[in-house]
C-alpha cells in the first residue's frame, strides 16, 4: 500500500486490540462520527467556491463517514455492545494542536491532519483485517481501509490545491514525523489509534 506513514503497526497490535472487539467498535464509532463532522466543518468554514469541488468533496467524505458510522453501530449492536456517551481521543487532539490557527496555513494544516488521520486509520484497518480470525470483521475492515485510502488522497490533493507546493510539502513532512511520535506515545488498549504495547 502506498502510505507515507513514518511508522508501521505490527500485527501484534491488531491481535491485542481484537481481544476486546466491542470496545474497539465503540472507539471506532466515535472516530467515524468525528470524521463526518470534520468534513462538514471544513465545508462550512471556508467559502463554497474557493476551490473547485470543495463542497462536493466534503459532502462526499461526510456521506461516506456517516455510512461507516452506521455500519460500525450496526455491528456493535448486533454483537451485544452499546454506544457510550463520552469518548476521549488524545491522538486526534494532539494532532489538531499542530494546526496553525488563525493564519493562512490553517486550512492547509487541517487538510494535512485530516489526510494523516485517514492514512493511519487505513493502515490500522488493514492490520485489523490481517489479525482478525472473524470473517465478517475481516471484510468490514478491508472495505473501510480502501475507503479511508481514498479520503487520504482527496485531502492531500486538496491541500496542494489551496497553497504553494513547497510550503505544503514542508508542512506535510513535519506532520508525518509528528504523527509517528504522537502515536507511539499513546497508551495501549482497544482503540483504533492506541499505542503498541511492545514499543513502550
Ligand atoms: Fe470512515
Ligand atoms: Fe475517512
Amino acid at each position: 500500500m502506498e502510505l507515507p506513514l513514518h511508522s508501521a503497526t505490527p500485527i501484534e497490535w491488531g491481535r491485542a486490540v481484537l481481544t476486546d472487539p466491542l470496545a474497539l467498535l465503540v472507539d471506532h464509532a466515535f472516530l467515524e462520527k468525528k470524521a463526518a463532522n470534520n468534513a462538514l466543518e471544513l465545508m462550512t468554514r471556508w467559502p463554497a467556491d474557493w476551490v473547485p469541488g470543495w463542497v462536493e468533496t466534503m459532502t462526499g467524505v461526510a456521506r461516506d463517514e456517516a455510512a461507516h458510522l452506521a455500519q460500525v453501530t450496526r455491528l456493535l449492536v448486533r454483537r451485544g455492545g452499546r454506544m457510550e456517551r463520552i469518548h476521549k481521543n488524545p491522538y486526534a487532539n494532539e494532532l489538531r494542536l499542530l494546526v496553525r490557527k488563525g493564519s493562512a496555513g490553517e486550512v492547509v494544516d487541517r487538510l494535512l491532519v485530516s489526510a494523516l488521520i485517514e492514512a493511519r486509520s487505513c493502515e490500522r484497518f488493514s492490520v485489523l483485517a490481517a489479525a482478525s480470525g472473524d470473517e465478517e470483521l475481516q471484510t468490514f475492515y478491508r472495505a473501510l481501509c480502501s475507503s479511508e485510502l481514498g479520503h487520504y488522497k482527496v485531502f492531500l490533493r486538496l491541500a496542494y490545491k489551496v497553497a504553494p507546493k513547497a510550503g505544503v510539502e514542508e508542512r506535510w513532512q513535519r506532520v508525518l514525523a509528528e504523527e509517528a511520535r504522537i502515536l507511539e506515545a499513546q497508551p495501549p488498549g482497544p482503540r483504533i489509534h492506541s499505542g503498541v504495547e511492545s514499543a513502550r
